[in-house]
């Protein structure tokens, strides 16, 4: 039977090759994201010679919360009660935090039975390649959109502060500063008025982990700026809020599933009305 251990330097390859071949849209540099914000919080159930088998992500990124993802075993020891024992080690190591997670459909109601009732907001999967990006309001020269730098951070701090009841340093600066990273913000007389990000997963891929804007021409804006720095002919996917229109450029896109925000407590909630893409793998 499977035993629960903290993860090694080694283990992360094997559970990118886990996470690749679920389809889902962790990258690498997800993964790095992750690791810098909780080095930690990785648990991994290994086998008699201790190769993993299945891992459970419990990281603290920010105070009172946990966040829970990669939740993965492999593939030909399902159903043999391992994910079982990675989601009791993983409540052992909440303690009294506030268990968070983004559910794909098919488990919903097995995390609502493991006390995951309450649900916070809905997201929607898309994939796809652009054929053309052209903005209607290119013309419109009330906002700049620059990309983001260190001097950026404070006034990015106090806009995100608008959106999360939290402060989200750690996952702001893994997730959207570096050069692996396109991430622009938008201003308004020298005032942050949204900000969004991508980055590549493959050579041929990307994923866009952020857009979050105070108004439509704001965010038409900031796509624009990152579709300009997409290759043309890369296939990209997100995630997209569910009460929000999919912009024009993605059309044609493929939606590819429904996660679900589920909370294990009720706490002071996210103001989504300036969320549009939402980076998955974050609180
Ligand atoms: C979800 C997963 C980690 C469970 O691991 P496992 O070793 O097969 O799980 P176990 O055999 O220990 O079963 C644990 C429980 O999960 C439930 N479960 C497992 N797979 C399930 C599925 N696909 N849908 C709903 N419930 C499921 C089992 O019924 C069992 O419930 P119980 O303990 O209340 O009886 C594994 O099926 C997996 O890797 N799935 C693909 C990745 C995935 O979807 N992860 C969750 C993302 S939100």
């Amino acid at each position: 039977m499977a035993c629960i251990r903290p993860h090694t330097y080694e283990d992360i390859n094997v559970l990118l090759e886990f996470t690749r071949s679920e389809g889902w849209g962790f990258s690498e540099i997800d993964c790095r994201a992750t690791m810098m914000v909780d080095p930690e919080g990785l648990l991994v159930a290994e086998d008699d010679t201790g190769k993993p088998v299945g891992f459970i992500g419990c990281f603290n990124m920010v105070p009172d919360i946990m966040y829970v993802n990669l939740f993965i075993v492999r593939k030909d020891m399902r159903g043999k009660g391992i994910g079982r024992k990675l989601w009791n080690a993983m409540l052992e190591t909440a303690g009294n935090k506030i268990v968070v997670l983004d559910s794909v459909s098919e488990m919903k109601e097995w995390y609502k039975k493991q006390g995951l009732v309450y649900e916070e907001f809905t997201v929607k999967g898309y994939k796809g390649k652009i054929a053309n990006v052209e903005s209607d309001i290119s013309g419109d020269s009330s906002y700049i959109c620059e990309p983001l730098t260190n001097e950026h951070l404070p006034a990015l701090l106090v806009y995100d502060q608008k959106i999360y009841p939290y402060s989200r340093e750690k996952v702001l600066r893994a997730w959207y500063f570096g050069s692996d990273k396109y991430s622009f913000v938008a201003l308004c007389d020298n005032k942050i008025v949204g900000y969004a990000s991508c980055h590549m997963k493959s050579k041929n891929e990307c994923i866009i982990r952020a857009l979050y804007a105070d108004n439509d021409i704001i965010a038409d804006k900031l796509l624009v700026k990152l579709l300009s720095y997409i290759p043309k002919g890369t296939m990209i996917g997100f995630v997209i809020l569910d009460d929000k229109p999919l912009p024009k450029y993605f059309a044609d896109f493929v939606k590819t599933g429904t996660e679900f925000r589920l909370l294990m407590k009720e706490m002071p909630g996210i103001q989504t009305d300036k969320m549009i893409i939402n980076a998955a793998h974050t609180v």
